[in-house]
């Protein structure tokens, strides 16, 4: 596991409280997250193994970060040991017995970092729970045929994924917000979102997505470690 300095966790806590505040949450304090259990005194590491969640995600404008950090902090209201980090921090899933990773569709398909980890971590995916989510704004619409694409987008993600089944696969409408762009990127997808007919704005549903974390919909999170 990767082992993060008092520094690093308090930088985590502090992204799951500002989370948290843009999610329009109180503020209810966090249960101790896996790096303060472990720094913190004696622990039974086998006890802390066998009942530790990891929350990772690949984000390239922030708002898929805001979701896991979201369901973070649902997990951990729910007296689970949560730790989360981006997929780029993470070298090793050993530590966790569940695993929750999430990342935004980028042209139809996971974001590559997304599918690089899945890859890199399968053999380790397969001996663990599992469950997976994604943002897109083919769910800015609420048609047949935006569930029928985002369908085949949560079938795409459970291929990817051990033991996950798409039915099961969160997924979540995200945000459009071109002014965190870079300017090619900018033209291109106000392009694209034109012909979608998809305007700027932040499509986040905050309730669906706490409903999720909380169970309703993935049974991995429904039965915990
Ligand atoms: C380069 C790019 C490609 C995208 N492609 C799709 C797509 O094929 N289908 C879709 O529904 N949304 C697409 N989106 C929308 C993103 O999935 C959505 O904006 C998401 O909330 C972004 O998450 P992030 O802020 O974590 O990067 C795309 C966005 C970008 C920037």
């Amino acid at each position: 596991m990767q082992r993060l300095s008092r520094r690093q966790f308090i930088g985590r806590s502090l992204q799951v409280s500002a989370a948290a505040w843009l999610a329009g949450l109180s503020f209810p304090g966090l249960a101790p997250g896996i790096a303060e259990v472990l720094e913190t005194g004696p622990v039974d590491r086998q006890a802390v193994a066998e009942n530790s969640w990891l929350v990772t995600w690949a984000s390239a404008f922030g708002s898929t970060e805001e979701i896991a950090l979201r369901i973070a902090l649902t997990l951990r209201n729910a007296g689970r040991i949560v730790h989360t980090a981006p997929m780029t921090e993470i070298d090793s899933i050993d530590a966790y017995s569940c695993v929750v990773l999430g990342a935004p569709i980028q042209y139809d398909r996971w974001m590559k970092e997304a599918r690089v980890f899945a890859h890199r971590h399968r053999e380790a995916l397969q001996e663990r729970h599992v469950a997976g989510f994604f943002s897109c704004l083919t769910l800015s619409h609420k048609g047949p045929a935006a569930q029928r694409k985002a369908e085949s987008y949560a079938g795409h993600i459970a291929d990817q994924l051990p033991g996950v089944k798409a039915e099961e696969v969160g997924a979540f409408a995200g945000v459009l917000d071109t002014s965190r762009m870079g300017l090619p990127t900018r033209l291109l997808i106000r392009g694209i979102m034109n012909l979608m007919g998809v305007a700027e704005g932040d499509y986040r549903d905050w309730e669906r997505i706490q409903a999720w974390s909380s169970g309703h919909g993935s049974g991995v999170l429904a039965q915990g470690a």
